[in-house]
């Protein structure tokens, strides 16, 4: 029988559809404190999880994508972990991406659905996303990896996992 943990890894999908239902901030807490235990290069734990739970500031993130890129970068997604480290340091998008990806695990492991979300280093270079970025308690400077929306899959939405190419692992 295969390991719990590895079927769940394999059976993690990203979800661009979500419903109105929003995931508890206890479920999202659980979720970051798994990011939080991703390792850290040197253990310096250098990286920030930033847990957006609140409406507010998720509709302006929502409104800041809109504004800007022309598309609703949160697909409706109630929650969003931003994950940030500093600009400069050179293990910044390691340490963010071990996080990012413990907690797309974790968050399958919980059944809640999760999607990468890319855009934010960029729309908070803008005057409305840097105010955003100052509010939401982000320091300055720290630039954001990833972030990882939470939520539970629109009804009908089909969520299957990808096929990976033939040759990924080489045996050497
Ligand atoms: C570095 C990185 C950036 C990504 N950025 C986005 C994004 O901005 N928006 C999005 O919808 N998906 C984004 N994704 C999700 C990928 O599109 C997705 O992982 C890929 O299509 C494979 O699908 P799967 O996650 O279901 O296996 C990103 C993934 C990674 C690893």
């Amino acid at each position: 029988m295969e390991n719990r943990v590895i079927k769940t890894i394999k059976e993690r999908v990203s979800c661009r559809t979500y419903s109105d239902k929003k995931v508890s901030l206890k479920k999202a807490l659980e979720i970051a404190e798994a990011g939080k235990f991703a390792p850290s290069g040197k253990n310096r734990q250098i990286a920030n999880i930033f847990v957006v739970n609140s409406k507010k500031y998720v509709e302006r993130l929502r409104k800041l994508s809109v504004e800007q890129l022309n598309r609703d970068c949160m697909y409706g997604a109630k929650t969003i972990l931003i994950v940030t480290g500093p600009r400069e340091d050179a293990f910044t998008f390691q340490d963010c991406s071990c996080i990012l990806e413990n907690m797309f695990v974790a968050a399958s492991a919980l059944k809640i659905a999760t999607c990468w979300i890319n855009q934010f280093d960029e729309l908070f270079q803008s005057k409305d996303g840097l105010k955003i970025k100052k509010q939401l308690g982000i320091p300055e400077d720290h630039r954001v990896v990833g972030s990882c929306i939470l939520g539970y899959p629109k009804e009908g939405t089909v969520l299957a996992v990808k096929e990976r190419k033939a040759d990924f692992i080489k045996i050497i």
